[in-house]
């Protein structure tokens, strides 16, 4: 298959980047039919873009700007024309740690994908496996969700659990967490990307 032909993604992330690493291998093996065309970080020198730049995929740090929480105009705008010049078709955030307002959803209406590691509505927000620790779950895990304007509030596309030991440190918790967001996610993105999902309202129906 022709890499012209497979569906763009656009990636946003502030940290490591193991999710976008997993992303990477399902299209490497050939799993996920999709080519990653640009990836953008908040964080100056964070792992994403390096992991980006080892990977011959464009890698660009975008400033932030004032807000803390998300981005401000102008590091929106900068983001919207870079997906948009290298051509993505979905974006993809995998570990962004800012809320995305109304310009960005509305450049990519329906097309913003996020990974979020607890299982909503539960511990929406940041830390989410600290949170889970604290309140004494026996179970969390970890959501694939459409991106609309709240924190963590998009439609569910799917869900994986995952047990809370009697042991488990935050990190630890977070750790098994990661290795369930590694399957799960590059799974749902292969389902959207090949139209096998359908969304209607809070609802996302998957053919098989
Ligand atoms: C992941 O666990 C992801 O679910 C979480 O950040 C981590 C990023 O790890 N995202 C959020 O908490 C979003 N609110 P990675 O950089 O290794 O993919």
């Amino acid at each position: 298959m022709g890499d012209e032909i497979l569906p763009k993604i656009g990636i946003l992330g502030s940290g490591k980047g193991s999710n976008f690493g997993a992303i990477l291998r399902s299209i490497q093996s050939g799993d996920l039919p999709a080519q990653v065309s640009v990836v953008i970080s908040d964080v100056e020198g964070a792992g994403i873009l390096d992991l980006a730049a080892a990977h011959n995929i464009p890698a660009h740090f975008v400033a932030p700007g004032k807000f803390r929480a998300r981005l401000d105009e102008e590091a929106e705008s900068s983001c919207i024309r870079l997906l948009t010049e290298h051509g993505a078709q979905w974006v993809v955030l995998a570990g962004f740690m800012r809320v995305l307002k109304g310009a960005f959803l509305e450049a990519f209406p329906e097309r913003i994908v996020n990974i979020h590691p607890s299982l909503l509505p539960s511990f929406p927000g940041l830390r989410a496996w600290e949170q889970a620790c604290d309140y004494g779950v026996k179970y969390t895990g970890c959501t694939v969700h459409m991106v609309d304007r709240g924190i963590d509030t998009g439609t569910i596309l799917a869900q994986e659990p995952v047990p809370v030991l009697d042991n488990d440190t935050p990190d630890s918790l977070h750790q098994r967490i990661q290795q369930s967001e590694w399957i799960l996610y590059p799974a749902v993105l292969k389902a959207l990307v090949s139209g096998r999902i359908t969304i209607r309202g809070r609802n996302a129906f998957w053919k098989r």
